[in-house]
């Protein structure tokens, strides 16, 4: 397994290319199942998440096709097609790899009306139940059974319009709701749905199919079934956590960096916070210019849904704030078992207490490099970022988590002239 390697220390400077959103890619694809005609998504990243999901979407019977795969290009081009869907499980194998496996059972239910799902379970974040998912699903008219891990959905008659009201807001569950609406016979109403860019890129795209759908990016999406979708050519949208972690990047070395295809308009209160702790963001022709010039401040921030402050970016702006003047308080309501990263930062020479939900950051004049690693995706990028500033090699371990949600990180880092390498791990 490799590790990747980093001499901290070096101000970051140049120009970086922002890759398509995971987590867009991760709801578009499956949409492929709606229609038999062709999806066309641009502007894929390179991800081993990708990569799982299109495998899935392969055992489901959809051909995947990838253009534009040039060893030397950022993102690629991939045609879906589910001519005809051969199989409507998607296994424990690959549920347990990657949690968002569960968006193809609103689009399989749509579509064949009936889906087997494994039961994702728990990771390491949280508990992360699907109650909202299947009880959005059972109100469009599923009936749902859990036996043996699996969920087993049917829809006899066809799904139904319906008005369902989220108690919660869930990205997930509004994603695999919306999917299964579009194709029901009748209106549905969604309400606290999710209103997370990348919901509103699945809208799209899924209007560009035929698609009736209105309220897009509010909390309240308005659904008029149609009795079938078409083929449609979408772009994904730029990766606001990816754009927020080089931001962070950036800032910890007091760096000068043009985040090429960044927008501004997706990243709700991530660009105010980081602008309270004394990153500038300026607009330039294609991107976002992100600098810091003075020191930075301690925040206090608390997680939430969109337009919040996301709970993708706590771990890197943790990362941030133990090297800024004062204290910070990151309180973290999303996930409950989101601190992996604090006892990796403190072995680096950060001061963080933890105290149920709430992390007190108090900034240290310097980190120090260590070996380290982390359990999960954005954990794994907050220890990065800490890298980049402390003095020493720093080694991070289980980059397997980084090859899921960020494509070529150390090509991406190196180009702006970070001193960092991956190298093939020798230990056990
Ligand atoms: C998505 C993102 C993930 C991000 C999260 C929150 C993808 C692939 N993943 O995950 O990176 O951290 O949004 O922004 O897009 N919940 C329930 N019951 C449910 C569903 C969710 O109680 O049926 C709870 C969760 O445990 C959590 C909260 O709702 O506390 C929000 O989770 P949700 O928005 O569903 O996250 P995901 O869609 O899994």
């Amino acid at each position: 397994m490799d590790q990747i390697r980093i001499r901290g220390g070096r101000r970051l400077e140049g120009r970086l290319v922002i890759s398509g959103a995971k987590n867009a890619a991760l709801a578009l694809m499956p949409a492929a199942l709606l229609t038999d005609e062709p999806l066309t998504l641009r502007n894929l990243p390179r991800l081993a998440d990708i990569d799982t999901c299109g495998h899935l979407l392969n055992q489901l019977g959809v051909s995947t096709h990838v253009q534009g795969a040039r060893p030397d290009e950022f993102g690629r081009v991939m045609t879906l097609r589910a001519g005809r869907v051969s199989s409507t499980t998607a296994p424990y194998d690959i549920v347990r790899r990657m949690r968002a496996s569960i968006l193809v059972l609103g689009p399989l239910l749509a579509r064949e009306g009936v889906a087997t799902v494994s039961q994702p379970g728990g990771c390491a974040i949280g508990n992360r139940p699907i109650d909202l998912h299947l009880k959005g699903l059972e109100a469009l008219g599923a009936e749902i059974e859990l036996e043996a891990g699996y969920v087993r959905a049917r829809a006899n008659g066809g799904l139904r319009g319906a008005r369902i009201t989220f108690p919660t807001v869930s990205v997930g569950a509004t994603e695999n709701v919306l999917m299964a609406a579009v194709l029901a016979k009748g209106a549905s109403v969604i309400e606290n749905a999710a209103r997370e860019p990348e919901i509103v890129d699945l809208c799209r795209c899924l209007v560009a199919m035929g698609a009736r759908i209105s309220g897009i990016g509010t909390e309240r999406l308005e659904v008029e079934g149609v009795s079938r979708l078409h083929g449609a050519t979408y772009r994904v949208m730029p990766d606001r956590i990816e754009t927020g972690s080089y931001a962070c990047a950036a800032a910890i070395t007091g760096g000068d960096v043009v985040l090429e295809g960044a927008e501004r308009e997706t990243m709700g209160a991530t660009i105010a916070v980081l602008e309270e702790a004394g990153v500038s963001f300026t607009d330039v022709d294609g991107g976002l210019r992100v600098t810091r010039a003075d020191g930075l401040r301690g925040v206090t921030v608390q997680t939430a849904p969109y337009p919040g402050f996301p709970t993708d970016m706590q771990a890197q702006l943790m990362a941030l704030m133990c090297v800024a003047d004062g204290a910070s308080l990151l309180t973290e309501t999303i996930f409950e078992n989101r601190y992996m990263h604090v006892p990796e930062l403190a072995r680096m020479g950060a001061d963080i207490t933890v105290k149920g939900r709430s992390a007190m950051v108090r900034g240290v004049p310097r980190l120090a490099a260590a070996p380290v690693m982390a359990t999960d995706l954005r954990a794994s990028m907050s220890l990065v970022i800490a890298g980049l500033a402390a003095e020493g090699e720093t080694v991070v371990r289980r980059v397997y988590h980084l090859d899921r949600g960020y494509e070529r990180l150390e090509e991406k880092l190196a180009g702006i002239g970070a001193e960092i390498v991956r190298v093939a791990d020798e230990g056990p």
